[in-house]
């Protein structure tokens, strides 16, 4: 495929929108999301050779949260990666870090200063001895004023300098000045790296309390170099960086969750099944929201089209009865969440082989089965969880209905939605909400959903705070 002419500033203002919104989604840049749409476009046109996999990290869709406002004092240090750090910038800034950067002489022979500068929107620092920046802000500013610092690329050269507490530029005096956490991600060639004086500078770094990410393994760009030294990817970098400084509370931490998600299959023969419209996006979500409030969370989903969450365990299964069996084996937990839209019905006795059609015989016929309720089993089991949250997918009724099971499946709460066709809901990105609890019903705004996930969470470790008190 011929991509080499598209670029995203020219497509049309909804497609754009449309991609701002599933690289948000999946924790990707906007450059990456169309990457690998087109890989996998790409993968699909059998007559093209095969790009190589795309091996894109994802973010947590609530962590990027961290970066906001944030002031990261960015060194480039020399070497070919510098390129990819112009990327990092631009990433960084889309998610509200200030970035500051400071280039040390051999950066500056491989990308320009009119870059960084331009892309950091901020005064590139070089020298040491420049009497207009000392004036300005100073080396031991520079080295104070900032939240973290992040040296990408970092060489060879400069973690030896660091190891040794030499401070002879610009960037090697402001590590040595500096109180705030540093991230150094190296990039060298292979042998460079395993070199044992290097190997014996990282190991005082790492014992200084140096935080590092990478180097990768892969192909270098030296022509012909492959092993340990690649740069990390960007999205990496940026998901240490986050790892760092998230000092958010983690109301949840030492608990354990299940959340069900999507839908379930339920087989007519080995080829056709009955199944619904979830998409496991709103389950999804509230399994991330309850990783990021500090739990840990196993997330059992049907079959979707969406990626697993991050820093989630997840568990597939397609039929009822092996979610139930499998929500059961992870109990005792401390919550539980059963969001998926199970079918109520399976077949009975579905067919071992294709049921195929025969010409002048009737319609098969098929005599459904109850499925097992996994919410009901979980909310009166011996060992149910300390809070149990179901939800109720109606379209009439919401309020009443959604009432009646609160007190029929043994729930704490029913997060009731609307699911007629004309909300959207089922299967969309946003979601509308009843809270409804013993005590009452709260009604939410519209929200998308990880916005409904997050907000789900906090009130999951309140009301999990006032069982336990
Ligand atoms: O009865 P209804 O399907 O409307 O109940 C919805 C709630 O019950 C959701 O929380 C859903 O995940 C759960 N449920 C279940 N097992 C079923 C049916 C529903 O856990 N077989």
């Amino acid at each position: 495929m011929h991509v080499a002419s598209l670029t995203i500033r020219n497509l049309d203002e909804d497609i754009k929108q449309n991609l701002r919104e599933r690289a948000a989604q999946n924790g990707h840049s906007m450059e990456e999301e169309m990457r690998l749409i087109l890989a996998s476009l790409d993968q699909q046109d059998t007559s093209l050779p095969k790009p190589a996999s795309v091996d894109v990290p994802r973010l947590n869709p609530f962590s990027s949260e961290v970066l906001d406002g944030k002031q990261i004092l960015l060194i480039i240090s020399g070497g070919i990666a510098a390129y990819k750090t112009l990327d990092l910038i631009r990433r960084l800034r889309e998610r509200g870090a200030k970035v500051r950067p400071i280039m040390t002489q051999s950066a500056q022979e491989f990308i320009t200063p009119l870059s960084v500068g331009a892309l950091t929107a901020d005064h590139v620092y070089t020298e040491l001895f420049s009497r207009e920046d000392e004036q300005d802000v100073g080396h031991i500013r520079l080295a104070r004023e900032c939240d973290m610092i992040v040296v990408a690329p970092i060489t060879a050269n400069l973690m030896a300098k660091m190891a040794h507490g030499r401070a002879d530029d610009l960037a090697s005096t402001v590590l040595l000045a500096t109180d705030k956490p540093v991230l150094i991600a190296p990039a060298m060639n292979p042998h460079m790296w395993h070199n044992k004086a290097t190997q014996r500078n990282v190991k005082t770094l790492r014992e200084d309390g140096i935080h590092f990410i990478g180097p990768e393994a892969g192909e270098m760009a030296e022509s012909g170099e492959a092993g340990k030294g690649r740069l990390s990817e960007t999205m990496s970098i940026i998901a240490k960086m986050i790892d760092i400084l998230d000092d958010r509370p983690k109301p949840l931490l030492g608990k354990t969750a299940i959340v069900t998600s999507g839908p379930t299959h339920e087989p007519i023969d080995p080829v056709r099944y009955i199944a619904n419209r979830s998409s496991g996006k709103q389950g999804h979500a509230i399994a991330a929201a309850l990783a990021e409030l500090g739990a840990s969370v196993k997330l059992i989903s049907g079959p979707v089209n969406i990626p697993d969450p991050v820093g989630v365990d997840v568990i597939k299964i397609e039929r009822a009865e092996e979610m139930l069996d499998t929500a059961l084996q992870l109990l005792p937990c401390d919550i539980a969440v059963m969001v998926a839209a199970v079918a109520d019905w399976r077949v009975a006795g579905a067919a071992g082989e294709k049921i195929k059609k025969k010409k002048g015989q009737s319609v098969p016929t098929f005599d459904l089965v109850e499925n097992p309720d996994i919410l009901k089993t979980v909310g009166h089991h011996a060992k149910r969880p300390a809070l149990v949250v179901g939800f109720a997918a109606e379209t009439q009724n919401l309020i009443d209905n959604a009432t009646a099971k609160l007190k029929r499946k043994g729930a704490d709460m029913i997060v009731a939605n609307d699911v007629s066709p004309e909300t959207g809901i089922m299967g969309g990105d946003r979601n509308r909400v009843r809270i409804v609890g013993h005590d009452g019903v709260d009604a939410w705004p519209d929200l998308s959903k990880d916005d409904v996930a997050m907000r789900l969470g906090k009130l999951i470790s309140q009301k999990l705070a006032e069982i336990v008190v």
